[in-house]
């Protein structure tokens, strides 16, 4: 697959940290893989690795949150990418409160969403979560660069793939 690198290491995604709660449990991940999905009505997917614990929590999730992040907020993608809430507990250390239906949101990020799970679909080593907003809103105002891969190559992966 090494040629397939050609295409690969041309994507430069924003980033996103995803936030999911259930059963009194509460995960949040830093994900690469998302985008848009259906324009009406407007979907949006995540994807999800099946060994972090956030793809666990989600697993019985009504609701996720979708951050994005300005790009001077490398710390807060350390803490959601770099570490695993199976090891510590990344809420204590950042500025959150709770929006619709429970889901935990950041402050302070340059936008946001929550959206109802309204599938899962298997795509690999990880599941995609279709989305549909129901919530929304973000500080937004400085319109400046958001986080991107390029940006976040650095950290690494705070769960261990196996
Ligand atoms: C640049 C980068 C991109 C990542 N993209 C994803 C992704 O798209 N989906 C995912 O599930 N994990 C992704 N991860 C990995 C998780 O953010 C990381 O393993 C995290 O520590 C998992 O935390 P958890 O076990 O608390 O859920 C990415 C990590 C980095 C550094």
């Amino acid at each position: 697959m090494a040629d397939m690198d050609v295409f690969l290491d041309r994507l430069d995604p924003d980033m996103c940290v995803v936030t999911a709660a259930a059963d009194g449990e509460e995960a949040g991940c830093l994900v690469g893989f998302a985008s848009q999905c259906s324009m009406e009505p407007v979907r949006f997917v995540v994807w999800l690795s099946e060994v972090n614990r956030t793809f666990r929590v989600a697993g019985s999730a009504e609701y996720l949150a979708v951050h994005l992040l300005a790009r001077e907020q490398h710390a807060l993608a350390e803490v959601f990418g770099g570490q695993t809430g199976d090891d510590v507990d990344k809420f204590r250390q950042v500025r959150r409160r709770h929006g619709y239906g429970g889901a935990v949101l950041l402050e302070d990020t340059e936008a946001w969403f929550v959206g109802r799970v309204v599938e899962r679909t298997p795509g690999g080593d990880h599941v995609g979560f279709v989305l549909d907003p129901v919530e929304w809103g973000g500080s937004g105002t400085s319109g400046g660069p958001l986080l991107r891969l390029s940006d976040a190559r650095t950290i690494e992966a705070g769960h261990p793939v196996d």
